[in-house]
């Protein structure tokens, strides 16, 4: 029936793609799936271009091991999108910890956002600039960018992640949003706030770690989308993955999984502005669930063994039809 990416292509969109992570490189049976651009034909680094990698302390940058997984998807002829610049995790201490003023933090998100921007300027199809600002109930999150800037970090990170590469699509990135609700609302309002600020910003990505069984529908799912371009971004779903909530899974959840992967894909593709699918990793063997939620997991397209699921045969079927 064809391959995920040229499915995706030939129905409009930009791209299917998949996040994937250093360490993952070495599994040559992987990396078969994984670099082939008609199956994957976009990439995000899941981890090391976060900036507890990219700017360890201060002023002291390292772009070595997210380079190596640029290289990969350029070498393979796959579109980038990176990840991530303003993220309260993985923020090494010297930041959340550091005492700032308010212009000293801004220095430091300027700086940091001058370098890796433009480190890979003219790579990245798009960058998540600022990453889970929000609380689940839409409140802000309280996190050192926050405390110290209010809500003005906002427009400060995509005006520096604009100013170093003109040509990048700039996001804002969360989970929980992608079903209607305070959080949701949130959103739309920080969208609004950046765009006040005179600040761009092009797309907001829906993360999509969803749970077998508890997917959103696909109306209130193309619902929130469209109330997102309504506001003239671009939209995506850019860490897919719905795993089940307690295992061995059996065949009636498999199915009720690769229903829920087709909302999120119908969904997609019942909004033109909708640029793209991203699952968090293709393949068990690699998924951040198991570790994160204990007991739960098999969340992603394909087994630990490489095989494709009911899942994966859902989304194929579903690219091809449109
Ligand atoms: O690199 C170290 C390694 O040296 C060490 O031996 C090992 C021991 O635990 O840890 C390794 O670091 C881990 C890192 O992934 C790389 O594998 C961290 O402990 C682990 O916490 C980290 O998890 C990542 C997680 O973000 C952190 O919040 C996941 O891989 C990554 O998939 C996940 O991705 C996030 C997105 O960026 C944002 N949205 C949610 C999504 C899922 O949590």
């Amino acid at each position: 029936q064809g391959n995920l990416n040229q499915l995706a292509k030939a129905a409009g969109k930009l791209y299917f793609g998949s996040a994937t992570d250093n360490s993952e490189l070495s599994d040559s049976a992987y990396v078969n799936v994984l670099k082939n651009k008609d199956e994957f034909g976009q990439i995000t680094p899941g981890n090391t271009q976060k900036w507890q990698y990219t700017e360890p302390s201060n002023g002291v940058f390292d772009y070595t091991q997210g380079d190596v997984i640029t290289n990969f998807a350029e070498a393979n002829g796959q579109i980038l999108r990176c990840h991530n610049l303003v993220w309260h995790n993985q923020l090494p201490s010297w930041v959340s910890s550091g005492s700032w003023t308010a212009a000293q933090l801004t220095d430091v998100i300027n700086a940091h956002i001058a370098s890796e921007v433009g480190h890979y300027k003219g790579q990245c199809y798009a960058w998540d600039v600022v990453n889970e600002a929000l609380n689940d109930d839409g409140t802000f999150r309280a996190d050192v960018f926050y405390n110290v800037l209010g809500t003005s970090y906002l427009p400060i990170a995509f005006k520096a992640a604009a100013a170093a590469d003109p040509d990048a699509r700039l996001y804002y990135n969360d989970y929980n949003i992608e079903y209607s609700g305070a959080k949701a609302t949130a959103a739309l309002n920080i969208v609004k706030t950046i765009q006040a600020a005179g600040a761009p910003i092009h797309g907001v990505g829906f993360q999509g770690h969803f749970i077998v069984g508890g997917t959103p529908s696909q109306t209130d799912l193309t619902n929130v989308l469209n109330s997102f371009v309504a506001l003239d971004v671009d939209v995506a779903y850019t860490e897919l993955d719905v795993r089940f909530s307690s295992l061995p899974a059996n065949a009636a959840g498999y199915a009720q999984q690769a229903n829920d992967y087709g909302a999120v894909v119908g969904a997609c593709l019942a909004v033109s502005r909708c640029v793209g699918i991203t699952v968090w990793d293709f393949d068990d063997k690699y998924s951040w669930i198991p570790s994160t939620f204990s007991g739960q997991g098999e969340a992603c397209l394909y087994w630990q063994n490489l095989t494709a699921k009911p899942a994966y045969y859902k989304v194929q079927s579903l690219l091809a039809a449109a």
